[in-house]
C-alpha cells in the first residue's frame, strides 16, 4: 500500500546565521520543519481512488411493440466479473424461450438453450470457449452461449448489444 509522510520534525541549520550563532527565537541555531509522516491510504499512487471499468449492455427484445420498434432493456456490469447469463437473470431479462425455461442445464454448457446473438461489442467479450466451439461449430460467429460468455476482461469498457431470443430460437 502506498504511504505519505506527514509531520515529522527535523532540524535544519539556518541559512542566514553563521555556525554557532544563537538567537532568542532560535536558541540552538536550528529550526523545526514540518515534514509528512507515513500514513497509509487507499487508492492508486496518484491518490485518486480507482474505479472498476463497466460494460453497458442493451438487450433487444424478440418481438416489436405496437409502434413497430423493438423493446430494449439495459443493464450494467463490472468488466470481467460476470457471465452474460447471470447478468440477464440478475436483471430479470428473459434469456430462455419456452423449452429452455424448463429444460435448461443451469449454466453447464450442455443444453444450448441460452444462445444469444451479439449484435455489437463482440470485442468486449471473451473468446468462444471449448464448449461453445463444440456446440456452435457450424453456427454464425455472432451466436454465443450466454452461460459461457464473460462480459468484459476487467480492463475494458464499452457497450454490448445483444439480441435475446431471436426468431430462430423460438
Ligand atoms: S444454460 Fe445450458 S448451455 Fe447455457
Amino acid at each position: 500500500m502506498a504511504s505519505i509522510n506527514i509531520f515529522s520534525t527535523i532540524s535544519h541549520p539556518s541559512p542566514e546565521l553563521p555556525a554557532g550563532v544563537r538567537t532568542s527565537r532560535n536558541p540552538i541555531g536550528c529550526y523545526p520543519l514540518r515534514r509528512p509522516r507515513s500514513v497509509p491510504f487507499a487508492g492508486n499512487s496518484s491518490g485518486i481512488p480507482s474505479e472498476k471499468p463497466e460494460i453497458e449492455l442493451e438487450f433487444i427484445g424478440p418481438t416489436p411493440g405496437s409502434d413497430g420498434s423493438y423493446p430494449v432493456e439495459k443493464a450494467k456490469a463490472i468488466s470481467g466479473e460476470k457471465l452474460m447469463r447471470n447478468i440477464m437473470l440478475d436483471n430479470k431479462i428473459e434469456l430462455y424461450a419456452t423449452y429452455g425455461k424448463v429444460m435448461n442445464c443451469g449454466g453447464g454448457g450442455s443444453c444450448g438453450t441460452c444462445i444469444v446473438e451479439i449484435v455489437d461489442g463482440t470485442d468486449l467479450l471473451n473468446e468462444r470457449t471449448d464448449t461453445e466451439l463444440r456446440y456452435l461449430k457450424k453456427k454464425p460467429e455472432s451466436w454465443r452461449l450466454a452461460c459461457q460468455t464473460i462480459v468484459g476482461n476487467k480492463e475494458n469498457s464499452g457497450k454490448v448489444v445483444v439480441q435475446r431470443i431471436p426468431q430462430w430460437k423460438k
